[in-house]
């Protein structure tokens, strides 16, 4: 990011997005914790046991797991700042149908609150597109 303010917003959101995958997986390691095989046979989850028991392992609803390779990094701050706006609004899609699947009133507040912090960060890397567009714009004098 060519400036201060942008770098330590990137820094901000990525480090709140860790924390995201954290609250995630342990919902989802207390949601399974005391769920018997059969049950999760029962629910598509009998792969997951086989392979990973109750452990969390980052996997999209297909089950197929999650890779760096799905970071994308261009170099220039302008298309990265706009793959990063379609990655919040993606996951604030899929949180909106994670919501619609469940009855659980603990998950859906998670959830929603998940949903939130996504559109939160969409506007900020909205901030921060202008703020880089101006940037890289502004006439350089030395
Ligand atoms: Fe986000």
């Amino acid at each position: 990011m060519p400036t201060n303010r942008t770098k330590g917003l990137l820094t901000d959101i990525g480090t709140e997005e860790l924390a995201h995958w954290e609250i995630v997986g342990t919902m989802i390691y207390r949601l399974l914790k005391n769920v018997p095989p059969e049950q999760l046979r029962q629910v598509d989850l009998g792969g997951h046991f086989a392979e990973h028991d109750r452990a969390v392992y980052p996997v999209d609803a297909s089950g197929v797991p999650w890779t760096a390779a799905y970071v994308q990094a261009t170099g220039d701050p302008v298309t990265d700042l706009h793959e990063d706006m379609a990655a919040e609004q993606k996951a604030r899609t899929t949180y909106e149908h994670l919501i619609r699947l469940t009855d659980d009133p603990g998950v859906k507040d998670t959830l929603r609150f998940l949903r939130e912090r996504e559109v939160v960060h969409f506007q900020r890397f909205g901030e921060a597109l202008n703020e880089v567009q101006e940037e890289l714009t502004r006439k350089k004098v030395f």
